[in-house]
């Protein structure tokens, strides 16, 4: 049994950081001596005294034996994995490597069109074949969930020859799928399921949390431990169980796609994030919960507002939005089993406006940020780091923003033309693989004589950071007025050479 007290990787950095010797190596700083008086007054001295390459007792990330191998094993522990690797390029690395580790080039993987951009990165990375399934979609509140079991049986009876199922659990907006039933259903083909779950990293802690990946059978989950837990920006973590992962092909892969100096602060900063957890983890989420769930009591009073939650009517396993008008979600369904109650999503188009203008105005004007918007919808993380006086805040934000709207910007009419659905409900126009497009010989071309063309890029708002458009999928208009309509209404469009879309890279020629 190991000891969850221990923080090995973060003790033996201190260690380093104290011992006296003259340092020729990197970084150029030092451990401090070297840096800027501007960095040195905003950050102080003991950061970049802590900021120290692979010294021989710090261990290796890529071929661990010392205490970042130790600091591994108690975080497998914790977490309930029986192997977990470090990783400090986010769950973006990670996800890239778990597709490179289980899919080649014309692999087929099954997967939902609403992934992350990191996966599209994967595939493009591999040469895999994505087999997109629908997710399920709630129309009223243009919210896409989980992919169904259903969905996933129906994609593997038609390609048997799939290599693995990517699932994203939970999603943005906190709905959680049915990860067991799939999990179930992809072991039948004797292929792994990945767990897309970088928002779950709190999951393993809370018996009130949805249940986590690996408990549910997955094979291999990815964990932005930076989002909801308590390490650094980047600071991630990949665990799998079973034997159905190529633990050698895995290694490989992440050493492809991370940096060859990794942060030691990065590392430092997830071993003490699983050792809070795993001692006091309970209660922190605890503490968690109720934060949120008196946001949530007291933003449901608030008229013109609703949230995304189970309300009691339903039965255990069955979610929607809070109150009426807004119905749309009702009647669980195998694509929304479950929701994580830290996350927030209030649902402003009963206020007559749009989730970019009520983030505008709670962030300028009211000193309240959310995670994200998206039309109808603003998104809050609410975590260990959030206070009693955070929650006080938000309430009181929201409460000033309905008397703002009500009488200033009413007359910014709600408006919402092309639905998420839209764009997909017309069959995934995937014409060659990703892959194939991002090095395939392109040309930029005016947005408006893109219909019909071959995507040469991702073009994705962000957040929530999933592609409406990706390299290989056949341009279509409705995908077109999204974004646009995305960008009339205040969104962000990245991943693409024009973030105005003035102009799409397109595949030149026509397949
Ligand atoms: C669903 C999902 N997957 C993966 C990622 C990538 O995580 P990271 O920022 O840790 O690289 C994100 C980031 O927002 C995400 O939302």
């Amino acid at each position: 049994m190991l000891d969850q007290n221990q923080t090995p990787l973060l003790d033996t950095l201190k260690a380093c950081a104290k011992s006296p010797h003259a340092p020729f190596y990197t970084p150029g700083h030092k451990r401090g001596v070297g840096i800027s008086q501007k960095i040195a007054d905003v950050f102080g001295q003991t950061i970049f005294r802590h900021d120290l390459p692979e010294l021989t007792e710090l261990d290796n990330l890529f071929a661990p034996a010392g205490v970042i191998q130790q600091a591994q094993e108690l975080a497998a522990a914790a977490f309930g994995a029986t192997q977990t690797w470090f990783l400090v390029n986010g769950s973006t690395c990670g996800i890239e490597a778990a597709i490179l580790a289980t899919c080649g080039t014309g692999d087929k993987i099954i997967l939902p069109r609403n992934v992350h951009s990191s996966v599209i990165a994967g595939l493009i990375l591999s040469g895999a074949i994505p087999i997109f399934i629908h997710p399920e979609y709630d129309p009223i509140l243009d919210i896409a969930h989980s992919i169904t079991p259903h969905a996933v049986a129906a994609a593997l009876q038609q390609h048997p020859d799939a290599k693995a199922v990517i699932m994203v659990y939970p999603t943005y907006y906190g709905v959680c799928g049915d990860v067991r039933a799939i999990a179930q259903i992809t072991h039948q083909y004797n292929i792994p399921l990945l767990v897309d779950e970088a928002h779950g990293a709190h999951f393993a802690f809370h018996p009130q949390l949805p249940t986590p990946a690996l408990q549910a059978g997955a094979d291999l989950s990815v964990q932005s431990i930076h989002k909801t837990l308590g390490a650094m920006t980047q600071a991630s973590m990949l665990h799998i169980q079973g034997e159905r992962i190529d633990c050698d092909r895995l290694n490989k892969a992440l050493q492809l796609v991370q940096s060859t100096s990794p942060s030691y602060l990065l590392l430092a900063s997830l071993d003490a994030a699983r050792q809070q957890m795993a001692l006091s983890g309970k209660e922190l989420i605890s503490r968690t919960l109720q934060l949120a769930e008196e946001a949530r009591t007291r933003i449901t009073q608030i008229p013109g507002l609703s949230i995304l939650q189970i309300p009691p009517c339903l039965k255990k396993g069955e979610i929607g939005f809070s109150c009426p008008p807004l119905q749309g979600g009702l009647g669980g369904s195998p694509g929304l089993i479950a929701l994580d109650q830290t996350r927030l999503t209030v649902n402003v188009s009963g206020l007559d406006i749009t989730g970019f203008t009520a983030e505008e105005i709670l962030d300028q004007q009211l000193g309240v940020t959310a995670e994200f918007a998206s039309l109808q919808h603003l998104t809050f993380i609410i975590s260990l780091g959030n206070t009693q006086e955070d929650i006080k805040q938000l309430v009181q934000a929201f409460t000033k923003l309905t008397q703002m709207t009500s009488s200033v910007t009413k007359k910014r009419e709600y408006k919402h033309t092309v639905l998420w659905d839209d764009i997909f409900n017309m069959g995934h126009f995937v014409r060659i693989s990703p892959r194939e497009a991002f090095f395939a010989a392109t040309e930029a071309l005016p947005i408006q004589e893109t219909t019909g063309r071959i995507c040469a890029e991702i073009v994705c708002p962000y957040p929530p950071g999933i592609p409406v458009l990706m390299p290989g999928e056949i341009i279509t208009q409705p995908a077109l007025e999204y974004l646009r309509q995305i960008q009339a209404m205040g969104g962000f469009i990245s991943g693409c050479a024009d973030a105005s879309l003035d102009i799409i890279t397109v595949v030149k020629g026509n397949f």
